[in-house]
């Protein structure tokens, strides 16, 4: 069994998934401390959350009272206009910024540093420019103290994983953008998060290759089921992606609508079939369609 990222560091903190490995393979870890045994939820909680930019002078508020709940395992895409706050609050649950008022929480605690637990994922790739594919994904797990050998299977079943078989020792450089992305996801997939936070992973890439990567992100996080914020611009990526959608207000964002993508995709979620198909069906383009009347009115209503 892999061994969760958390665990790494942490000799005497022993994390183990809980008995029921299936679909929801990572949904929650039972920790043991001692004889005392408590089970981790992966829940995200935002609670009244403001968040305050002071410069010289100006004050500009990205977020006021914005109140959600991520469930445990669920895929969230989060939509709105440029500016609204949506990296802000990406970087409050990463733990890279801390709210001027509310509370944000994982599994219940106050999100307070950045750690393994909460992996992210930028537009931009943010590879090691220096380091080859193999040490990029490597990195986390040496940082953690992970036995050489247990790292190296798993760095191998990543690769595999990702379709990158015969480009472990190439660097960034030798890759296309999307190779290069598909090893940013390994690299975060690798240390098992609890939550996954991805920032318009696939904004870089071209119509093919984004498409291509909206899949292979749903083959890799069916297997570990994290919890995910997704952050796009591209209504359709939110439609064939989410469990949920959260339309966020123009700044200063606010929770302007929920949308249950689940409850009109059903059981058998859009996302488990190839994108070309399922943009066609009237109901994905009827709820693409609501979603970018909403997002659009927050753009019109600024200008
Ligand atoms: N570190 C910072 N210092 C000062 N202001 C900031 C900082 N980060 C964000 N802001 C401001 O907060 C607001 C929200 O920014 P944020 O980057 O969260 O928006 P966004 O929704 O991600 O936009 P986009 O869709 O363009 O990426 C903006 O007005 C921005 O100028
Ligand atoms: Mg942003």
């Amino acid at each position: 069994m892999m061994r969760a990222a958390a665990d790494c560091g942490h000799a005497a903190v022993d994390l183990q998934p809980p008995g029921d490995c299936g679909a929801r393979a990572v949904a929650g870890f039972r920790v043991a401390l001692g004889s005392r045994s408590i089970v981790m939820t992966n829940d995200l909680e935002y609670e009244n959350v403001v968040m305050e930019f002071r410069g010289r002078g100006a004050t500009v508020r990205a977020l006021d009272t914005f109140n959600f709940h991520v469930a445990e395992s669920e895929f969230v895409v989060v939509v709105g206009p440029s500016g609204c706050g949506k990296s802000t609050l990406l970087h409050m649950t990463a733990g890279l910024m801390h709210p001027t008022a509310g509370r944000v929480m994982l599994g219940g605690s106050i999100i307070t540093d950045p750690g393994p637990d909460k992996a992210i994922v930028f537009q931009n790739f943010s590879l090691f420019p220096w380091k080859s594919v193999r040490s990029n994904i490597d990195f986390g797990l040496r940082i953690n103290g992970m036995p050489p050998a247990e790292r190296n299977e798993l760095i191998d079943r990543y690769i595999k994983l990702i379709g990158l078989d015969g480009f472990e020792n190439h660097y960034p450089r030798q890759l296309s953008g999307g190779m290069q992305q598909r090893v940013a996801i390994a690299r975060s997939f690798v240390m098992r998060p609890r939550v996954l936070l991805m920032d318009e992973p696939f904004a870089a890439l071209d119509a093919q290759n984004r498409q291509l990567m909206q899949e292979e992100l749903v083959r890799i996080w069916s297997a570990q089921r994290p919890t995910v914020m997704f952050i796009t611009h591209s209504v359709e990526e939110a439609v064939f992606l989410a469990d949920r959608i959260v339309v966020i207000s123009r700044r200063p964002g606010r929770v302007k609508k929920v949308l249950d993508v689940t409850a009109v995709a059903g059981a058998s979620h859009w996302r488990m079939d190839p994108f070309e198909d399922v943009i066609r069906r009237p109901d994905f383009q009827e709820l693409r369609a609501e979603i970018w009347g909403l997002v659009k009115s927050e753009i019109q209503l600024r200008s």
